[in-house]
């Protein structure tokens, strides 16, 4: 079976005035319109800030569209027994720029468990945000839920795309500290960051509910205001987004037709089992020659192959390439025999090598919430468009309209910790690949955490007690309640504490991965997603994953021309 991929407009777009912002504004509101349009201007110019900061900057979306597409089919049978010289392992939000500019110069499989996301209102339209993380189930939905050991509820995607298919979409990059941290090159991150975002990033259509927030965000003392941004910079800033102008999300997958769409095939509905080695005895190594998957609707336990090209030189391997983010790319190591050997041993996996920080260095954003509203209403839900980068980078904070029902939303107001201290554990629970490993985070289990989630608790009442807000919601109950103690908010703190779903590690460089993103200890074998970050970039970190794909590709074309440069016959 064939599907397209819908090739993006050319849009342009018109750059806003001053009168445009405040037009859209006023059109935005509905009764109360008047009284909170003055609202906002007056507390805008109280603050000292020219109205001119409200002038965004145009961001242009403009992008050719591709004139071929990636082969798409869920027929395993047309996959099976083939040779690549690429193997992507999860289509989502870092495999599919990787896969994309892989295929630049060289034959690429991408092998995804989930459906295609193309024609899902749900996963495309931004006033159907969140519908697709309401209806959840063991095998097909494309958000799949998981508990983790701590008890708190988590997603994470199951379909082309991955996670960026169903997220807020909200992009921000990550900071020139943090790219210096990780040892990546500064020139070629802000490359792959630009080539990103002429593709699928827009600046995002502001509504009514995006002023209030970014406004409450000031009451609350998160200054300055930098206007529309894409870089991580302190105060409050309007993101980018993968929803464009038009409410229309663009996703990880729209970059399939970015690189040599003729040489990739994508395989959806198949679930990897694990990776295949051959061992070669005389030099003692092991080295991944190609993947087992089974079709992920269980119709039969039947498993299939595909297989790395094996060039006559080994220099000129290629290598299957794990992107099943933190969750997928942990546990496909574990069943593919590479992890603890005890836990291995425990579920009669057989041994390729005792790698013990496999499913080590789990690590969540713990979060807190306050709602807005305190009755659900039926308002258009909204992804988050503002955010508050507070107590020097440490608290990120946002607000966006979401349903947890088809005819009930609510607005939380939430704020998370940017760099949890707190780290915990991945394993798996069975040998099903299809099944949740068993993943615990131990939120709030550092006194630091602890300290700073009283922190975020302060700031958070700060914001919801807001005059913007009172008058969005035309209640002022916030602001007669007292603010809480910091006792009340550290129990707060331990019983709401929540995810942003921004949970990464599992496979982290130093650990499990070199710097080239190679896993120890065996050959042809990378890691490439959210599993590998050490500590969290401190922004959103979709932005930098998408990055990662891409500047990781690029590097391993490099690699390999450099190689046979230098070493033509090894
Ligand atoms: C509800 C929600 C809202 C979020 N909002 C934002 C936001 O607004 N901004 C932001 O920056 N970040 C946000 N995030 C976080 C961000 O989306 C993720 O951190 C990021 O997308 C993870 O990227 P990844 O490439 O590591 O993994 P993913 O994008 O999750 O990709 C992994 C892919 O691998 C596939 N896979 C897994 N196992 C297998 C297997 N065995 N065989 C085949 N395929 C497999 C999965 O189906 C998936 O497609 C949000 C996340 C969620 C869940
Ligand atoms: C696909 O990649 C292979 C290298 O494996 C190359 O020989 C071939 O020409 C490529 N095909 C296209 C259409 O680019
Ligand atoms: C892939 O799986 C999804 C979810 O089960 C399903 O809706 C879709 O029809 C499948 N696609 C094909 C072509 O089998
Ligand atoms: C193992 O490596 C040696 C030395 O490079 C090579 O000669 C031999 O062909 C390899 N054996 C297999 C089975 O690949
Ligand atoms: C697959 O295998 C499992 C366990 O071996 C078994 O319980 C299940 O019925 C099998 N499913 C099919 C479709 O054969
Ligand atoms: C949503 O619908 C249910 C049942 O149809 C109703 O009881 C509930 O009040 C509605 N909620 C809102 C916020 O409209
Ligand atoms: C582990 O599996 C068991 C059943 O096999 C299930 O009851 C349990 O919920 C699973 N745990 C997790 C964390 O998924
Ligand atoms: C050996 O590998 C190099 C790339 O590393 C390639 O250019 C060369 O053609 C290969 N030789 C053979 C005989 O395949």
């Amino acid at each position: 079976m064939d599907y397209m991929l819908p090739a993006k407009e050319v849009d342009y777009y018109v750059s806003p005035t001053c009168l445009l912002a405040l037009i859209r504004l006023y059109e935005s509101t509905s009764l109360q319109a008047s009284t909170v349009l003055l609202l906002l201007i007056t507390i805008f110019m109280l603050m000292g800030f020219p109205l001119h900061l409200l002038l965004l900057f145009v961001h242009s979306a403009i992008c050719s569209s591709g004139q071929t597409f990636p082969y798409m089919t869920s027929d395993v049978q047309q996959v099976s027994g083939r040779f690549f010289d690429y193997i992507v392992v999860g289509g989502g939000t870092a495999g599919c720029p990787l896969a994309a500019t892989l295929s630049e110069k060289f034959s690429v499989l991408l092998v995804e468990r989930g459906g295609s996301p193309y024609g899902d209102p749900f996963i495309l339209e931004s006033k159907q945000y969140g519908f697709s993380l309401l209806q959840t189930d063991e095998y097909t939905s494309v958000a799949q839920s998981f508990v983790s050991k701590d008890g708190v509820s988590n997603l994470r995607g199951r379909v082309l795309g991955g996670s960026s298919a169903l997220n807020g979409g909200f992009y921000s990059r990550a900071s020139e500290d943090f790219v210096a941290k990780v040892g990546w090159d500064i020139g070629g991150v802000t490359d792959a960051y630009e080539w990103v975002e002429s593709r699928i990033i827009s600046k995002p259509d502001l509504t009514h509910w995006s002023y209030v927030a970014a406004f409450s965000f000031l009451e609350a003392g998160i200054f300055p205001y930098n206007g529309f941004s894409l870089e991580h910079i302190q105060g409050t800033k309007i993101g980018g987004s993968l929803f464009d102008e038009q409410g229309r999300r663009h996703l990880s997958a729209d970059l399939l037709q970015a690189g040599n769409p003729s040489n990739i095939t994508v395989l959806l509905n198949a679930t990897l089992n694990n990776v295949i080695f051959h061992t070669n005895c005389t030099r003692d190594e092991k080295i991944a020659r190609g993947i087992r998957f089974i079709k992920s609707d269980g119709s039969s336990n039947r498993t299939y192959e595909a297989y790395l090209n094996q060039p006559d030189n080994s220099s000129s391997w290629g290598d299957v390439i794990l992107a099943a983010g933190a969750l997928g790319s942990p546990q496909i190591l574990l069943l593919s025999g590479i992890g603890p050997q005890e836990h291995l041993n425990k579920f009669e996996v057989p041994l390729v090598l005792d790698l013990k920080g496999v499913g080590e260095g789990m690590r969540d954003n713990p979060g807190i919430a306050i709602l807005a509203d305190s009755r659900p209403q039926n308002r258009t839900p909204e992804p988050p468009k503002v955010a508050g980068i507070a107590d020097d980078f440490k608290i990120i904070i946002e607000a966006g309209i979401l349903p947890i029902s088809f005819n009930a939303t609510v607005i939380p107001i939430a704020a998370k910790i940017a760099f949890p201290e707190s780290v915990g554990k991945l394993e798996l629970n069975s040998t099903d690949p299809r099944a949740n490993p068993s993943v615990t985070f131990n939120y709030l289990s550092s006194k630091k955490d602890r300290a700073q989630c009283v922190k975020l608790g302060q700031l958070l009442e700060r914001v919801v007690r807001s005059e913007s807000i009172a008058f969005f919601l035309g209640s002022n109950e916030h602001q007669n309640k007292l603010m809480s103690t910091k006792d009340e908010l550290r129990k707060l703190c331990k019983k709401n504490v929540r995810t942003f779903y921004h949970y990464h590690g599992g496979c982290t460089m130093g650990s499990v991965v070199d710097k080239s993103y190679r896993v120890y200890g065996v050959k042809g074998l990378k890691v490439i997603d959210g599993s590998t970050f050490l500590e969290s970039p401190g922004t959103n970190p979709m932005a930098t994953l998408l990055m990662l794909g891409r500047y990781q590709g690029i590097k391993i074309l490099q690699d390999r021309k450099d190689a046979s440069f230098i070493n033509p016959r090894t």
